[in-house]
């Protein structure tokens, strides 16, 4: 699979919470040159300041939350539908707690980041449960999303330390800290160069004109 884009690649941010990936990307992109913009911010639930960020930066958002349907498959396809009317070349899920089922993904590529080394403790609690384990070194990952959970190709990682004392918060926001400078480089490059997966290996850069990665 080969993806190019020209112009400046609409981004799709989903978000659950506090929304400073977010925020980092709204930042990167107020520079036409970024290659990037988010068109849409959509959330799972109301009151966020995710969705007060997005609103501050004169973003349209959307909430689908999952209670208000009678099936996972109807939130899926109602997501999806909204997700396609903002038309975009790249969804990002930044922070948003749920996983994005096949309406979406077979429509449009995902972008997930996640607070951990995978495959090293995927799902909701990756920080916790690295801390739990008494890892010394953690980090970040930016994947492509597949169908199942955190098991997608991988884009790129950085590593952080565990130091001695840390707690779920003090760990998570030094991991949030290089994360969001992380997906801010990664977006950029996609958009502005494109992106090829072959099985598990994503290279980003077109591969006739020279690759960047
Ligand atoms: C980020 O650390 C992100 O990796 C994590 O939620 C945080 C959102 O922060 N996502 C997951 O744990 C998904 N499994 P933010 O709302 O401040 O951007």
């Amino acid at each position: 699979m080969g993806v190019c884009v020209s112009k400046a690649a609409r981004l799709v941010v989903l978000v659950s919470g506090s929304g400073t990936n977010l925020q980092a990307l709204l930042d990167a992109s107020a520079d036409p040159s970024y290659g990037a913009r988010v068109v849409a911010v959509g959330a799972d639930r109301d009151g966020i300041e995710g969705l007060a960020r997005a609103s501050r930066a004169g973003i349209p958002t959307f909430v689908r939350k999952l209670g208000d349907y009678p099936s996972r498959a109807g939130w899926d396809a109602a997501l999806a539908s909204e997700i396609a009317s903002h038309k975009p070349d790249l969804v990002i899920s930044a922070g948003f707690m749920k996983i994005v089922g096949a309406p979406t993904l077979e429509e449009f590529p995902l972008l997930n980041t996640h607070p951990a080394l995978l495959p090293a403790f995927p799902g909701a609690h990756g920080v916790r449960d690295a801390l739990a384990h008494g890892v010394k070194v953690t980090g970040c990952t930016v994947m492509l999303a597949d169908a199942g959970v955190d098991t997608g190709p991988i884009v790129a990682q950085e590593a952080v330390p565990v130091l001695p004392g840390d707690d779920v918060a003090t760990l998570h926001e030094r991991i949030k800290t290089v994360e969001r400078r992380l997906l801010v480089d990664v977006v950029g490059r996609m958009a502005r160069e494109g992106w090829t997966v072959s099985g598990r290996t994503v290279r980003i850069g077109n591969p006739s004109g020279g690759e960047s990665t």
